[in-house]
């Protein structure tokens, strides 16, 4: 390892052990001497490893990793590397207000702007909670020094009364029991505080655990990392392998530009099918492929997926939940599986070196009751369709949710199995669906859709989890649990929801969901991948030049400029002109 190091002059070097410059560099040395590191030890020939921690107080999904950081500083340290350990803006999907996802370019762009302006020749990204897996492979694609994942894993399973209580999906099961007046308030709180006995993120394949496996089938983090729960010792090991690895990859110059590609990308969005995986993905990938600068569309999401059979058993789409998920061999056992028949790009390189097929020779399920053979799963063509029409230009659904019963009630008609005409209920927003869901005058029946418009990335702002709208109390209680919704927002991984969800171009900018008219018929036609309002093209035209946009109402300097230059879910909700800095790295910044 020595004779690779004596070669190699880092870009921390250009700070800490700069003769040519030596005013600057004893500036920079003596600072960082302050906290007790000796001059020797950061003028050494030792790559200076940067820690991203985004666990805190204020994001206790990842909290774990203020435990782990020993081991993963030991690891650095094993392997030869000087750790240092910088916050991350803090995003925690259930506590942030408006929505996390408003704060996923913000922590983006404070971590390309600390990778690249400070001394650090590669980095470990903590990550765990929804969106801070993308925003940290978003960075690091930006920025492209070595990196390499480690998330925090999931939480303990959550128990009541002797059933699994699985994070979120708990509380949409709960709700239901309570709007039928089965459960009070009390047990409502004690049944979802259930499904969270321990540090983690949570333990259902919700947007944590999908982005995680996400993060582990795109090549980014050690084999077998994303599904050890957060309190196992196999965590802590993962941790400390973790520490060591990245100073290897400093050390051989492997950087997310080698190892990130079409290839990685396709046997992320086969995973994704395969664990039953959240419609959060797709905006996720394709913010972290546009600023990788591969090539990577919405449709490919049913052209690489659609196709790819459910193999895990794990809530929402199935039953069981992360220690189960754990046990049985986690995300390389999966992708063992879709091996075995030749569904995973083998050729993809790795954060270890090595391809992705080297990875996960000798892997394969070790439960079959959680994660399934590809000859036996438990549902055909997992993916996700994506859908077009005079609504949209595109919309994501995720048919591995849609029970047998919803699909008998509203995808079979003789003659034309997957499609449903319906009559339109429109909501402006989660406060009126809210205040009028269970209005009589709406007259809403099994025979109608449920609309959410304004809750895209500009109109929310930052794009709501809210398109999964349950029925009115009325509906639930004659045992109709879902209706077909649709909105230019998102919803929670953990929903077992039928929706068309992350319509683009969203109403606020003027798509087509802007000017549908509670009472207008609308048609789902599955097998054309269509919805359509079934409006007059003349009429439809007027109420387009008669539009205006609503007024957006900015509460803090960052909404402004996220709304300024945010882009469509389609495309990734990114800072859009963030995607034309590339690789940011081969150029210093100046003393
Ligand atoms: Fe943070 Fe689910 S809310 S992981
Ligand atoms: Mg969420």
């Amino acid at each position: 390892m020595s004779d690779t190091r004596a070669k190699k002059r880092f870009r921390s070097q250009e700070w800490f052990d700069n003769p040519n410059n030596p005013g600057m560099t004893a500036l920079y040395v003596e600072r960082y001497q302050n906290q007790a590191f000796t001059r020797d030890e950061i003028q050494s020939d030792r790559p200076i490893i940067g820690v991203a921690q985004t666990g805190s107080d204020l994001a206790p999904c990842n909290k774990i990793h203020v435990f782990l950081m020993d081991r993963i500083k030991a690891g650095i340290r094993d392997g030869g590397g000087i750790p240092m350990e910088f916050p991350v803006h803090p995003i925690q999907e259930t506590g942030k207000r408006p929505t996390a996802a408003l704060d996923r370019n913000l922590a983006y762009l404070s971590l390309v702007e600390v990778l690249h302006g400070y001394p650090i020749d590669g980095v470990v990204l903590t990550t765990g909670c929804d969106k801070t897996t993308p925003a940290m492979l978003m960075g690091a694609a930006t920025v492209d020094i070595p990196a390499i994942t480690l998330n925090g894993g999931p939480m303990l399973d959550g128990w009541w009364q002797g059933k699994r209580a699985g994070s979120g999906t708990i509380v949409w099961e709960s709700r239901r029991l309570l709007a039928e007046g089965k459960i009070d308030y009390d047990e409502f709180m004690e049944r979802v505080c259930a499904s969270a006995p321990s540090l983690g993120h949570c333990n259902t394949m919700g947007t944590a655990s999908t982005m995680n496996a996400m993060a582990e089938a795109l090549g980014m983090s050690l084999t077998g990392c994303s599904a050890i729960p957060a309190p196992f010792r196999e965590r802590m090991n993962m941790a400390y392998e973790t520490g060591k690895r990245i100073v290897q990859m400093v050390l051989d110059d492997l950087k997310p530009s080698d190892i990130l590609s079409r290839e990685s990308f396709e046997n992320a969005i086969v995973v994704n099918a395969a664990i039953g995986g959240s419609t959060n993905a797709p905006p996720h990938l394709q913010a972290i492929a546009r600023h990788a600068g591969i090539a990577l569309n919405l449709k490919d999401w049913e052209t690489v997926g659609f196709e790819v059979p459910l193999l895990l058993n794990m809530q929402p789409a199935g039953e069981f939940l992360g220690e189960s998920f754990f046990r049985a061999g986690g995300v390389p056992a999966v992708m063992g599986e879709l091996m075995k028949t030749g569904l995973i790009r083998e050729g993809a390189m790795t954060v270890s070196g090595r391809t992705m097929g080297e990875n996960l020779k000798g892997w394969d399920s070790r439960d079959g009751a959680v994660i399934r053979a590809v000859s036996d799963p438990l549902r055909e063509n997992a993916g996700f369709l994506v859908l077009s029409g005079n609504l949209f230009d595109s919309a994501l659904m995720k048919t591995s949710v849609i029970s047998p019963d919803f699909r008998d009630r509203f995808l079979s008609r003789p003659g034309a199995e997957g499609i449903h005409e319906a009559r339109a209920i429109v909501f402006e927003g989660p406060e009126d669906y809210h205040d009028r869901i269970n209005d009589p005058a709406l007259g809403i029946d099994e025979n109608c859709i449920l609309f959410i418009r304004n809750v895209g990335c500009v109109g929310y702002p930052g794009s709501a989890e809210v398109v999964n709208m349950q029925p009115p109390d009325a509906l639930l209680k004659a045992g109709i649990n879902h209706l077909p919704t649709v909105g230019d927002g998102r919803q929670s991984g953990t929903s077992e929801s039928p929706s068309i969800l992350n319509a683009s171009p969203e109403a606020v900018v003027g798509g087509g969901l802007a000017y549908l008219r509670t009472g207008d018929r609308v048609r789902l036609d599955l097998n054309a991948r269509r919805m359509d309002a079934l409006v007059d093209a003349a009429e439809w035209q007027a109420r387009k030049d008669a539009w205006q946009p609503p007024e957006l109402i900015n509460q803090t300097p960052w909404q402004e400029l996220y709304r300024r230059n945010v882009g469509q879910l389609a495309d990734g909700g990114c800072l859009e002109l963030a995607t034309a800095y590339q690789r940011v790295a081969r150029m210093l910044p100046r003393d």
